[in-house]
């Protein structure tokens, strides 16, 4: 609607209720010429869709358009077939409820072509995928080419015209997807088989069949490729008619929508040998005997009945012969030429009508849902011939027609039942309006007795003479005075000219048609000679044979004649239609030349005119322009009343009524039904949307506004909710950290203290972690604290199980400092070490001053080497060793200052002052070195006086600070250890009187050394 409204100025109007001149015809005309001519083909008359027939292709029937329609309200979106097929898809799936969309208008006004368009729509209704779907939905669309192969032909009104009626329905699951679908047809117009009216074809099928079919096809059917030689063909048109048609193409489409449709190759096979069947009964003619009987040369037929199968002289005799059952007797006579020929064309109409009807079986059965017990809703298309006149129109014409006639009467019904329902519902008082009710046609047609089909009943099944003329005679005679109906004999003057004496005219709603009773009688009474269902009986092609059933043979009850049939069928296709919610399309064709762009205003005018399109706008306007549910105009409108904007809280209506005073609606202009606001005149509803319309664009700011804050706001809460998130997913991860670390500490600390109590067990799982850790901190400690000299004894405790390796690491240990301080060691040092070694040997555990004597270093000489060899003349001897000493006087002990020097061969004393040489010691003569093993430091060289060349003076008792260097010297350069003796007290020496004097060790209070009385000298040491 709301695009309609925008749109109302530019072109025209989308919905005829708001045209102003609404009474007007030219008006009307106008509006739709005005949109056609922009290629605007559709316009409603409220829920009504008018569609004029633009005869060229329009781009308005793609998917991106179908996406557009689909969901979108009705009025919302400019005037569309899509939009129709939408509501009705919807009212579908929302009420539960069977819809129909009933499509009508004359020929060539476009009815298939928008059936096919509203199959396509919602064929694309699909919410699930799969194969089975896929399926039926091609199969639905491809029934399409095959029934306008065989159903449709070219006329002179339509060069794809419907030549029969269809209805179709689609079944829907609950979820709204095609799941099968079901096809009515009703009266095929089966005369166009064998006559064809100038300018006009027989049935597609034929042409295509010629003109398509492989040679090898046209070789195995007996046919030839040229259509202008085929008498059924070339009646109407002298050549194929390459402008609209191509035969050719059209075949490939069709055998493809076959495979698709499930028939087999053999089905088609089948199929296509009886289109052929039928078309060469054309060719067959006929011979005259003697009698004046009909013959037929058995050569000509043999092409024929191989299509069937059957046997050439049987069909040679049922096409010359006539039986009838005569008190259960079978009654057989011949044909005459005439005769003849009539029965070979009633028989090829009959075959092909009743292949068409085999046809549409197929097809059901292909569309035939797979799961039957599924509960389906249906939507059904009628697409039927539309209202026809011809230069010459027939039974079928009549047929046609009335059931246009009754379409009508359905749609008027309908459309003003509803509208008036809704002004009662609604309680809205409202003015009925005059239209021309067409239910006197239809009971003209149809009632009972009085009605042209009855009357026609009559005639056909009436014994005795009965002709055309005498039905024309019985027509004129019974409804002479009927306001719609005219025939020669029961017109007045003027009119008798246009009707010829075997005519009749009826005055249908949409016009006058002038019918030809020729060959009503027959065309009723529809009879096949038995001879001929006997023979299709015997075929074995199995269509022909499933076409001809022997039931109908036994059955001896006259079946009822075509026109009853049809009749009844329409009922039937009424009530089917009556119990269906409908929606409607009306076809109008803007010329009569099949021509685009031109759009002739005389001819659209009666059409809506005769469509009763103004009635049915004036009726949709009495009073009232517009309509709409409360809730839908309060949500629509609003935005224009603070009162309701944004959300009205009270009853729809109250709101809607607020509205209306907000927007100062006069008393006139509206009225409030129960659930529906009525306005009256389209310039109110201009004023509003055009209101709304500037209240969108403050509208829209605010909502940009708003949108933006939104967006904004949404992003920034998108942007914190991921910042806590983050943050808490950081903490749990932290905090997952610590519980582990602590748990592994706990796990740890259990298993160190259960180590720690079993420590003292042999290394075992459960202490294995504490030992290690043990041994670990026992390294570590002891990296810090490895002795770091050889005299430094100490060594870190050690844990008990380690007590070993400790040991072991203690010694290495000190073999590697012992090992280094030798590598470290100079030559003098080693020497010093090694005179301690003897040091050590000679006193160790010996004397008692030994232990402090460790400590001071040996020195190589404690007095000067140059000064020595200055006073003392040595040739062959080397200095080792020289220091000073006290020497204990040989004659009572005085003390005396002397320096004594060690040499490779003798010992010297010599003065302490100059150094001279007192005495010379040779090693040959030194007996021995004796001192005391208390802390003393005397010590006497014994010397044999026997050997020492030197005077004879005795032993010498020295002292000095440095015993222990001065005897370890001395030991090393005698080269004999045994030399010195460690006394305990007393220690004898020799003097040089050859006496002996007396050395005494004892330990005391005072530490001296001095001569006793007894003339010894007494060593005395402090006792410790
Ligand atoms: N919407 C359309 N767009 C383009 N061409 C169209 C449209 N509708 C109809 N036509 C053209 O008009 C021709 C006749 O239309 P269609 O066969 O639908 O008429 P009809 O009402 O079914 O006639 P009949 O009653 O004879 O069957 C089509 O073959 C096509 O060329
Ligand atoms: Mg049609």
């Amino acid at each position: 609607m709301e695009a309609a409204l925008h749109a109302r100025d530019k072109v025209g109007v989308q919905d005829f209720v708001l045209l102003e001149d609404f009474k007007s015809v030219t008006a009307f005309v106008e509006n739709l010429k005005k949109r056609f001519q922009e290629n605007l083909i559709y316009t409603y008359i409220g829920p009504v869709l008018i569609s004029v027939n633009p005869y060229k292709s329009i781009n308005i029937y793609n998917d991106s358009v179908i996406e557009t329609y689909r969901n979108v309200n009705f009025y919302e979106l400019p005037p569309h077939i899509y939009a129709v097929s939408d509501a009705a898809y919807r009212a579908m799936r929302r009420e539960f409820h069977d819809q129909c969309v009933l499509i009508s208008g004359e020929s060539g006004s476009g009815k298939t072509e928008a059936s096919k368009k509203i199959l396509h729509y919602i064929a694309t209704c699909n919410h699930q995928e799969s194969n089975e779907i896929d399926r039926v939905k091609d199969r639905l669309l491809q029934s399409n080419p095959i029934l306008e192969a065989f159903g449709n032909a070219k006329t002179n009104r339509n060069d794809n015209s419907s030549r029969f009626g269809k209805y179709m329905d689609v079944q829907f699951d609950f979820k709204g997807t095609p799941v099968g679908g079901v096809i009515l047809n009703y009266l095929l117009e089966k005369s166009r088989v064998v006559k064809q009216a100038t300018g006009e074809r027989n049935f597609h099928i034929f042409y295509q069949l010629v003109e398509g079919a492989s040679p090898e096809m046209r070789n195995a059917l007996g046919i030839s490729d040229d259509v202008t030689k085929y008498h059924y063909l070339n009646q109407g048109i002298q050549a194929a008619d390459p402008s609209t048609i191509n035969d050719k193409e059209d075949f490939a489409t069709v055998c493809q929508a076959l495979k698709t449709c499930d028939f087999s190759a053999e089905d088609q096979k089948d199929l296509f040998s009886v289109v052929a069947f039928v078309l060469l009964h054309g060719e067959l003619t006929f011979n005259e005997d003697k009698e004046n009987n009909a013959t037929i040369a058995l050569e000509s037929l043999s092409a024929i009945s191989n299509l069937v199968e059957c046997e050439d002289s049987q069909l040679a005799s049922a096409l010359t012969n006539k039986s009838i059952m005569a008190e259960g007797v079978k009654v057989t006579s011949p044909l005459n030429l005439e005769q003849a020929s009539y029965a070979r064309d009633a028989f090829a109409k009959g075959v092909y009508e009743r292949l068409f009807g085999w046809l549409v079986n197929k097809i059901n059965r292909s569309l035939a849902k797979e799961k039957q017990q599924t509960k389906t809703r249906v939507l059904g298309l009628l697409d039927i011939y539309g209202f026809e006149i011809f230069d010459t129109n027939s039974f079928e014409q009549f047929c046609i027609n009335y059931c246009n006639e009754k379409l009508q009467q359905l749609f008027i019904t309908l459309t003003l039942k509803s509208e008036q329902d809704e002004y009662l519902n609604e309680g809205i008082e409202w003015e009925p309006v005059q239209y021309f009710n067409n239910k006197i046609i239809c009971d003209l047609v149809d009632s009972k007795p009085t009605g042209i089909i009855s009357i026609l009943d009559e005639e056909c099944l009436r014994p005795g003479a009965t002709s055309d003329e005498t039905f024309l005679e019985k027509l004129s005679s019974r409804l002479g005075g009927h306001p719609h109906f005219l025939s020669h004999a029961s017109a007045d003057v003027a009119d008798r000219k246009n009707i010829k004496r075997h005519e009749f005219q009826l005055l249908h709603y949409a016009g006058e048609v002038t019918y030809s009773t020729e060959g009503f009688l027959d065309k009723n009474n529809d009879l096949l000679y038995r001879d001929l269902k006997e023979l299709m009986l015997s075929t074995k092609n199995p269509i022909t044979k499933q076409c001809f059933p022997d039931t109908e043979l036994k059955n001896m009850k006259r079946p009822d004649t075509a026109g009853t049939q049809f009749k009844i069928s329409l009922g039937q296709l009424m009530d089917i239609l009556l119990s269906k919610q409908p929606s409607y399309i009306r076809c109008i064709k803007p010329n009569d030349n099949k021509q685009s762009n031109v759009f002739v205003n005389q001819i659209v005018r009666h059409q809506v005119k005769y469509l009763g399109l103004m009635e049915n706008l004036r009726v949709r306007r009495a009073g009232f322009a517009y309509r709409r549910h409360y809730d839908n105009f309060l949500h629509r409108y609003k935005s224009l009343c603070p009162e309701t904007w944004p959300f009205y809280k009270g009853p729809t209506k109250d709101g809607v009524s607020a509205l209306c005073r907000h927007l100062q609606y006069t008393e006139e202009d509206y009225k409030m039904g129960r659930s529906k606001i009525f306005i009256r005149f389209p310039r109110v509803l201009f004023a509003t949307e055009d209101a709304l319309q500037l209240r969108k664009h403050d509208l829209a700011t605010e909502i940009q506004a708003k949108f933006r804050g939104f967006f904004q706001q949404k992003a920034y809460q998108k942007m914190r909710s991921s910042v806590t998130r983050i943050a808490a997913t950081w903490k749990m991860y932290c905090a997952k950290k610590i519980m582990c670390t602590r748990r592994d500490a706990a796990r740890t600390i259990r298993r160190f203290i259960n180590g720690f109590i079993q420590r003292k067990k042999p290394l075992c799982h459960e202490n294995e972690m504490y030992v290690n850790h043990a041994r670990y901190k026992f390294v570590l400690h002891l990296l810090d604290n490895l002795p770091n000299s050889v005299l430094d004894k100490s060594w870190p405790t050690c844990p008990d199980i380690l007590q070993q390796a400790s040991d072991d690491l203690r010694e290495l240990n000190m073999r590697n400092i012992v090992r280094s301080y030798c590598i470290g060691l100079t030559t003098e040092k080693k020497t010093q070490l090694e005179q301690k070694v003897v040091a050590e040997r000679l006193f160790k555990n010996k004397k008692s001053s030994y232990d402090q004597s460790i400590a001071v270093p040996f020195e190589d000489s404690r007095l000067s080497k140059k000064r020595i060899t200055k006073t003392v003349k040595l040739t062959t001897e080397d200095i080792l060793y020289s220091c000073m000493v006290t020497k204990y006087d040989r004659n009572g002990y005085r003390q005396r200052q002397r320096c004594l020097v060690i040499t490779t061969e003798s010992a010297y004393v010599l003065n302490e002052k100059n150094f001279k040489v007192k005495e010379r010691i040779s090693f040959n003569c030194l007996k021995g070195i004796s001192t005391s093993a208390l802390k003393d430091a005397v010590f006497i060289l014994h010397v044999d006086s026997t050997q020492n060349n030197a005077k004879t003076k005795g032993d010498f008792v020295l002292s000095s600070d440095f015993l222990y260097e001065a005897i370890v010297k001395l030991v090393i350069a005698v080269q004999n250890d045994e030399i010195l003796h460690i006394v305990s007290e007393r220690c004898t020496h020799r003097m040089s009187s050859g006496k002996e004097g007396s050395v005494e060790f004892n330990t005391g209070a005072k530490s001296l050394v001095t001569r006793s009385k007894n003339k010894m000298l007494v060593v005395g040491i402090i006792s410790c």
